[in-house]
């Protein structure tokens, strides 16, 4: 999958004449709730894919190597506005599927997912079935969607404000849920109001969250929110795409993992941006109590030679 911007570029954006439209888009994502981003050209789903996709595709590595164990055990996926398929070409980095269903009303992203599974998983992955419904997942009941391990929605919640509505419907059928949003706190908000209504329907978080009986050190924070930052590579179409300069960027992301199994965290979650001095570290933990912590180097010289190595996202042990 390497060449997958190569491949993208060359097939549907290189002679595309209708450049403007990138600009509109792009400008729509940046506030989704307000604008219309509903894709119906496949140039602009492959647009989509190259400069939003690929971007979101290295957010969902670092989740899943986060949690390896937790998507080890996945075999089948509903993705609900899964768009290209994003989440698919990420999973399928680290394992294979058997099953993955893309809930998703745009038929011009239908068309760059059914290319790229074409050309980059239907030999490497023979047993792999993808399956596409094509309509709107808002207003769908339980009955109407497969029985799946993980059901993902990523960067989609925040296209509605509404969108939340059904959410304990949709997972129903699920063991698994995983919600992506990007890092503000528009998406925080879509992922604390899902968090609490998934409770409610007896799942638990795997991850962020570290605090116990689902308090959230951040939910009425009027200074920041909970998101985290993913540093990902340009490649030399995307930074041409984005007419950027730099070889990099950061992509901030909000996100939730939960479990109708009782789950268990190994340390804290580290919140805030650590302050590195030459002798202390100090930052804010995910936890109902005492949630800064400041470790000195006088008090324990190889800890914190380890620790502050950590950033915003770690897990500190005590
Ligand atoms: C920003 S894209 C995210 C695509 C993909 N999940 C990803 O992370 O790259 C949002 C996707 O959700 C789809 N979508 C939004 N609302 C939807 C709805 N109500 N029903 C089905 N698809 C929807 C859009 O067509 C689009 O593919």
């Amino acid at each position: 999958m390497n060449d997958m911007d190569d491949f993208i570029y060359s097939q549907y954006l290189v002679n595309y004449p209708k450049k403007r439209e990138f600009e509109e888009l792009f400008h729509a994502y940046q506030s989704p709730a307000q604008r219309d981003t509903y894709v119906n050209d496949t140039a602009m789903a492959a647009f989509y894919m190259l400069t939003r996709g690929m971007s979101i595709m290295g957010v969902m590595d670092k989740i899943i190597r986060e949690n390896q164990d937790v998507f080890n055990d996945v075999e089948s996926v509903v993705d609900f506005g899964g768009g290209p398929g994003t989440f698919l070409f990420a999973l399928s980095k680290f394992k294979t599927l058997n099953k993955y269903t893309n809930v998703e009303w745009s038929g011009a992203f239908i068309d760059i997912l059914n290319a790229l599974v074409e050309k980059y998983l239907s030999s490497s992955i023979p047993q792999l079935h993808v399956d596409t419904i094509s309509c709107s997942y808002l207003g769908m009941e339980s009955k109407d969607i497969p029985k799946n391990d993980l059901s993902v929605f990523s960067y989609t919640l925040c296209e509605y404000d509404n969108s939340l509505v059904g959410i304990s419907d949709l997972v129903e059928n699920s063991n698994t849920v995983l919600i992506i949003e990007p890092g503000t706190p528009l998406g925080f908000n879509n992922v604390i109001q899902a968090r609490d209504k998934l409770i409610e329907n007896g799942f638990s978080v795997i991850a962020p969250c570290t605090a116990s009986n689902g308090f959230c050190p951040l939910r009425n924070s009027e200074s920041d929110w909970c998101h985290f930052i993913a540093r990902l590579d340009r490649s030399r179409i995307q930074k041409h795409l984005k007419k950027g300069v730099l070889g990099y960027e950061d992509e901030k992301y909000s996100y939730l993992l939960m479990s109708k199994s009782p789950t268990h965290s190994e340390g804290k979650r580290i919140i805030s941006r650590p302050n590195i001095t030459k002798h202390s570290v100090s930052f804010d933990v995910c936890s109902e109590k005492s949630g800064h912590i400041i470790l000195t180097k006088k008090e324990n010289k190889d800890k914190f030679k380890t620790v502050k190595k950590s950033i915003r996202g770690s897990l500190y042990s005590e």
